[in-house]
């Protein structure tokens, strides 16, 4: 149908409200109670229109549109009734704009503004009315509430949850829960709608939950941006919620190769990020990506993208989960893709690095299997080659033999020494070549009395390693103090059931020999710090413990300080901070048609930070190859909704679910891996806690008034 606004001819739908004809035919009219999202209420009278014939100005979002209707936005009844609506929101308003987190994003800062109301008007009837910040993730400031009552319909009519409502209070009507009790007592999901539809700063999220170096979207739900590899936290929670354990696998392979092995050995800053830090405890979002993996049946691979061939070649050097993650995209991109790997088995770390008690072979196979198994178009043989046992030290060389990229990931294989007294003793071993000898069932020696140096997770696989290996007693000393290790704290609990002994913040002084001459390591010393920091040089400083020494009866010590990659200098690339591979931001190194990704290049990190630098190699070498450098997929259907959540039950505010775990006394006698993965009610149990911080991104953000081409009422 087609109506006229302002003398200007627009069309509208049936039962469209002349406002929504207006604002989609690019025409302001001011308004703040309605949000695109939401039904019309006509309670703030802003958006007051004279519509011919009539003889009273109309609210537009209560009036549909007509044919033939003639509507004026500025006419002078409409305009006065609007100017004291304005006026009377403002009366109770607090003037000190620049105090508010909504500053410059204030739907009203922006109307009165456009109206020309002037400030000097409204601050005779504005009192202070206590914020209330009881609450875990949202602040209620009642005193820039506006009453427009966005908030309330969105709980109630959006989420179906229905916890906020009018209420009269001594201070007059307020919006808060029935019987002012916690927005946790009320049944709140936390989910957020309420923040979003707020056109002023009265509900917020907390101060903090916002980062200034993240987008909106990225603090919106910061699991995701957590991610190293941005993986779609929210998403797959909701299919593992429901059970859906291929869609919820899919949505994480959109992002990373390794399901089922980020979801055993993961170090999931996403938990850290996860806004239920703030309520209980986080999600347990490594935990439930192994659910879902361990029950995938695979319908995800029909979706597996597989561009042409296009007749180019790369070289990858080292098969870990950096050069694999590049190998598998770089080939769905139609290229042929070469990985040498100078181990026997493919995996790198995963397989050499990590022990066999919290990541199996098998596991580790089945993915590297499934990498060559997808990689396979149609018509055609895998598109990825793995050839283990081949060291190539030269990429240059890989250039000249048909090769038309290299892409460099070999890790960081070398573990370091300390050079301090005693460090060449016999019994000593470094983290990295102790790990790999057990995972390849050649252990080291680790009988009697085994002292680990370091503190990360690293050097807790060492000591639970010797647990398994038969040790008699396990200590682990570090330099930090326990609030600062880098371990987690799971692991140090797992290994202190498993009888492993912390001693932290303790410098390393000597290792000394069982007795004179022997030439092996019988004893560590040890000082305690009070303090440690580096100086404005950058160089370490102990502060010690007066009579803070402590001897430790050592017949075995590792190393677990820190490891480094191996061969480098050989390579000719330019090097930085010692062995690791320089690189641009495209990964690219000093060498034409050489890239670099993964340890070799960040330092030991993660394997999802692993992963998303092959994500990004594969980028950047695609489009050195002429592709596009596009390598998103999706691997299941964008669900629609739900986004009615529904009141709370209680189990929704408990803590994580925990699995099942072997005994510590079963598990240290074996290298069988010992937790077992959610059940499939424990994994929808654990899911159906997370907030869907996504949905408030499905909102949408109402537009100001300088987004209109045409803006007359004033
Ligand atoms: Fe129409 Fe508020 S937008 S009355």
């Amino acid at each position: 149908m087609k109506l006229t606004i302002n003398g200007r001819q627009v069309n509208a739908r049936e039962g469209q409200s002349v406002l929504d004809a207006a604002l989609d035919a690019g025409i302001f009219i001011p308004h703040l109670c309605k949000h695109p999202d939401l039904e019309a209420v006509g309670g703030c009278r802003l958006c007051m229109v004279e519509i011919d014939g009539d003889t009273e100005p109309v609210c537009a979002c209560k009036t549909t549109a007509r044919e033939g209707m003639r509507v004026e936005v500025g006419g002078e009844h409409a305009e006065r009734v609007r100017r004291m609506a304005m006026e009377l929101i403002l009366a109770t308003h607090p003037t000190d704009c620049t105090g508010c987190l909504k500053y410059g994003m204030c739907e009203l800062q922006s109307m009165y503004q456009f109206m020309g109301v002037s400030p000097t008007r409204w601050h005779v009837k504005s009192r202070p009315v206590a914020t209330d910040d009881s609450n875990p993730l949202i602040t209620h400031m009642f005193t820039r509430c506006i009453r427009c009552g966005r908030c309330v319909r969105a709980c109630r009519e959006l989420r179906g949850v229905g916890v906020l409502d009018y209420q009269h209070t001594p201070d007059g009507i307020r919006i808060g829960t029935d019987g002012g009790v916690s927005l946790e007592k009320a049944g709140c999901r936390f989910c957020g709608a309420c923040v979003e539809v707020c056109p002023t700063g009265s509900i917020v999220d907390i101060v903090g939950l916002a980062q200034d170096d993240r987008s909106r979207a990225d603090n919106v739900v910061p699991c995701r941006s957590g991610c190293p590899a941005h993986t779609d936290v929210p998403r797959y929670l909701r299919h593992v919620k429901n059970g859906e354990w291929e869609r919820a696998t899919a949505v994480v392979r959109e992002k990373v190769p390794f399901p089922e092995t980020l979801g055993s050995i993961c170090v999931h800053p996403c938990e850290d990020s996860c806004k239920r830090n703030g309520l209980t405890a986080p999600l347990s979002i490594c935990r439930l990506k192994r659910s879902a993996a361990v029950r995938d049946t695979g319908e995800w691979k029909a979706r597996v993208r597989h561009d042409r061939l296009t007749g180019r070649r790369v070289a990858v050097v080292g098969a870990g989960p950096a050069g694999l993650t590049a190998a598998l995209y770089l080939a769905e991109k139609g290229h042929r893709v070469s990985v040498f790997e100078a181990n026997e088995k493919a995996g790198g770390q995963m397989r050499y690095g990590i022990p066999a008690y919290r990541l199996s072979d098998a596991t580790v196979d089945n993915e590297v299997a499934i990498i060559r198994e997808i990689s396979q178009g149609s018509d055609d043989e895998p598109r990825v080659e793995l050839l283990c046992g081949r060291h190539v030290g030269d990429p240059a060389g890989l250039l000249t033999q048909g090769y038309d990229a290299v892409l460099v990931s070999v890790g960081t294989h070398a573990g370091a020494r300390l050079p301090m007294e005693g460090s060449d003793l016999d019994g000593v071993y470094v983290n990295t070549d102790f790990l790999k000898r057990a995972r390849l069932g050649e252990p080291f020696d680790a009988s009697g009395r085994v002292v680990v140096l370091g503190g990360g997770n690293v050097a807790y696989d060492c000591a639970r390693t010797a647990v398994r290996l038969g040790a008699q007693k396990v200590d682990v000393a570090c330099l930090e103090s326990l609030d600062k290790m880098t371990s987690t704290a799971e692991e140090r609990a797992e290994a202190s059931e498993e009888g492993v002994e912390l001693h932290d913040a303790y410098s390393f002084v000597s290792l000394n020999e069982s007795e004179p001459g022997s030439g092996r390591v019988g004893s560590v010393t040890l000082h305690k710090i009070a303090r440690f920091y580096f100086d404005e040089n950058h160089r370490p400083v102990t502060e010690l413990v007066e009579d803070g020494e402590l001897a430790l009866a050592a017949d075995h010590v590792i190393f677990a300080v820190g490891q480094r990659p191996e061969g480098t200098d050989q390579m000719g690339l330019e090097l930085t901070h010692g062995p690791y591979v320089a690189t641009d931001d495209e990964l690219a190194t000093s060498m034409e048609g050489v890239w670099a990704a993964g340890d070799c290049v960040t330092g030991t990190k993660s394997v999802v930070a692993a992963i998303e630098q092959g994500r990004e190699a594969a980028v950047s070498i695609d489009r050195f190859l002429g592709g596009d450098g596009d390598i998103t997929e999706q691997l299941t259907e964008r669900e629609e909704g739900p986004d009615r959540l529904g009141p709370a039950p209680q189990s929704f505010y408990e803590g994580r679910v925990s699995p099942q775990f072997a005994p510590a006394g079963e598990r240290v006698c074996t290298f069988e891996v010992f937790e077992c993965p959610f059940s499939e009610d424990e994994a929808t149990a654990e899911a159906s806690r997370c907030l869907q911080c996504d949905l408030r991104l499905r909102l949408q953000t109402p537009r100001l008034w300088t987004d209109y081409e045409e803006v007359s009422a004033r």
